[in-house]
């Protein structure tokens, strides 16, 4: 057995800002070395090593650097008890790049953690102690009960208030965990993963027996799961990409993707007949991971089956951002990550950083009585609604659809994705007919195409009239019985309202179905 910790001390509160757990400064509390704040950690899965550096200055991951090695440590692991050989010298190639990059980008520490594979084998501290010695890099491993917990906490980090069956398949293990609150509760651990499964003798009927009555005992610890379940890992996301190409699904983001039980067997289904190099070659799942994919698959079949989840998400955010998460305060972690990531590129694109709040107020009136959840994406649509202000002119629209729609952004459904692009779009484009983007929008039903086009004119019309956030010179108002829309200027103002100002206005008030109705108004207090 090798050394195995808790990744945080129990005897300190698991959400406190005191927690610094084994990662060592709190690098979020000064507000200064924010901006400066990288956070590396590195992952030595069964089947892969992945370094991940974050981008510390935002709540949302921010990727800073993302590289991943397949060195299958776990290969053949339950015949001969150690490393894969092979594996190992990769593994240790691979950390010692990982050590000499993270100089590089001058971070000062990196987290380590080795999952089942590295504490499993019979040489896994020895591993442990030459990677010490060549890189100075301490490894932690961690057992499956933390595995667990970690990867579940990056589900939260996604998804704060999610609630369900958090599930992460690895090369050499499974774990799952229960979410709600905000916080990890039960967890457990098991042998099920696919490279245990593929070294195992007896055929495909003895595997499949096995994976039962192995998934049978983790219900009984679990108790009924049968909310959302959340599947993390990289073999999980391959079989989603197949789910994709199986279904045609147009918007090729792997983050938030759904599925059925029902679509999930058909999945399988499809997998087992069609030949896996056209499956590769048609979806770009590797050759390696393609190799995985039939085991993996006999385990979520039967685990959709035992669980009965009403619905399935795939998180892209699994234990690399569960170590990020374990390391913000509380109070960051309870921002929306969502409007942080659109602050952060706010900030770092937006010629006016700070005019997105504006903005939103300006406009706001025209979403008075929308749902919360809708009012949180035109606040995210306003901050973001000058960040591709450099690209080519005839291309602006289209890029905008694109950023919004494929950017790396946690806590937003595909739907929400279709509906902030396409405000986005609107923002610089009237139309959206005969746009290469057409299958896409149709993801998404005509009520909601109609309310993205008018938030994209309302921005198109407001960013034309406020140029200093400081000021407050005139409002917008919305009678949506009288389907009236007013603009109420100050004199001084009024010079602002040129022609093309007032042709958005004409347009919005168009989308709307409206009545346009121009009011002086006098200037108001502070001003
Ligand atoms: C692993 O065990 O390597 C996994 O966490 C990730 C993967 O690539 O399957
Ligand atoms: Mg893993």
């Amino acid at each position: 057995m090798t050394e195995q910790r808790e990744l945080i001390r129990p005897d300190v509160p698991e959400t406190g800002v005191a927690d610094l757990g084994l990662f060592g400064k709190p690098l979020f509390q000064d507000p200064s070395a924010r901006a400066l704040a990288r956070v590396g950690v590195v992952d030595v899965g069964s089947n892969s090593v992945r370094l991940v550096v974050f981008d510390g200055a935002a709540r949302s991951p921010a990727y800073f650097y993302n590289e991943k090695i397949m060195c299958a440590l776990g290969s053949g692991l339950s015949e001969t008890g150690h490393l894969s050989p092979e594996g190992r010298v990769r593994a240790l190639s691979a950390m010692r790049r990982f050590k000499k990059l993270a100089d590089g980008m001058g971070l000062t520490e990196l987290s380590v953690v080795a999952t089942a594979a590295v504490r499993d084998a019979s040489d896994g501290r020895e591993f442990c102690d030459e990677v010490m010695r060549e890189t100075g890099l301490r490894i932690w491993v961690i057992d499956g009960e933390e595995e667990a917990r970690l990867s579940a906490q990056g589900v939260l980090l996604g998804w704060p208030g999610a609630y369900g069956l958090v599930c992460d398949i690895g090369g050499s293990s499974m774990e799952l965990a229960e979410i709600s609150g905000g916080r990890v509760g039960r967890r457990v651990s098991s042998q099920l993963g696919p490279l245990k499964l593929r070294d195992m003798k007896g055929g495909a009927k003895a595997r499949q027996a096995h994976i039962k009555e192995v998934m049978g005992g983790l219900q009984e610890k679990m108790g009924a799961q049968r909310d959302r379940l959340f599947l993390v890992g990289g073999s999980w996301r391959a079989i989603a990409r197949i789910d994709m190409l199986r279904r045609g699904y147009p918007l090729h983001v792997l983050h938030e993707y759904r599925m059925t039980p029902r679509a999930v067997s058909a999945t399988v289904k499809f997998i087992k007949k069609t030949d896996p190099e056209e499956l590769r070659a048609l979806s770009g799942v590797s050759s390696t991971r393609m190799a995985l994919v039939p085991y993996a698959a006999e385990v979520l079949s039967r685990l959709v089956k035992t669980f009965k989840p009403k619905d399935i998400a795939i998180s892209s955010y699994g234990i690399r951002e569960g170590m990020l998460y374990e390391q913000m305060p509380q109070r960051l972690r309870d921002r929306d990550p969502l409007i942080e990531a659109c602050r952060f590129a706010e900030a770092k694109d937006a010629r006016m950083p700070g005019f997105g709040k504006t903005l939103y107020n300006f406009i706001l009136p025209l979403f008075k009585s929308a749902p919360a959840t809708r009012k949180r994406l035109v606040k995210a649509a306003c901050l973001l609604h000058d960040v591709s202000w450099r690209a080519h002119p005839d291309y602006r629209a289209e890029v905008c659809f694109d950023n919004a729609t494929r950017a790396n952004l946690g806590g937003l459904k595909h739907s929400e994705r279709i509906f902030l692009g396409l405000a986005l779009m609107h923002r610089y484009s009237n139309k959206r007919e005969n746009s290469r983007f057409s299958d896409l929008f149709e993801m998404v039903d005509e009520k909601t195409r109609a309310e993205a086009e008018v938030l994209g004119k309302a921005m198109r019309f407001g960013a034309m009239l406020w140029m200093n956030p400081e000021e407050d010179r005139g409002e917008l108002r919305w009678y949506a019985k009288k389907k009236k829309l007013e603009l109420r200027l100050t004199q001084d103002m009024l010079p602002l309202f040129g022609e093309v100002a007032e042709a958005r206005l004409s347009s919005l008030a168009a989308s709307l179905g409206a009545e346009v109705e121009i009011k002086t108004i006098r200037a108001r207090k502070g001003d």
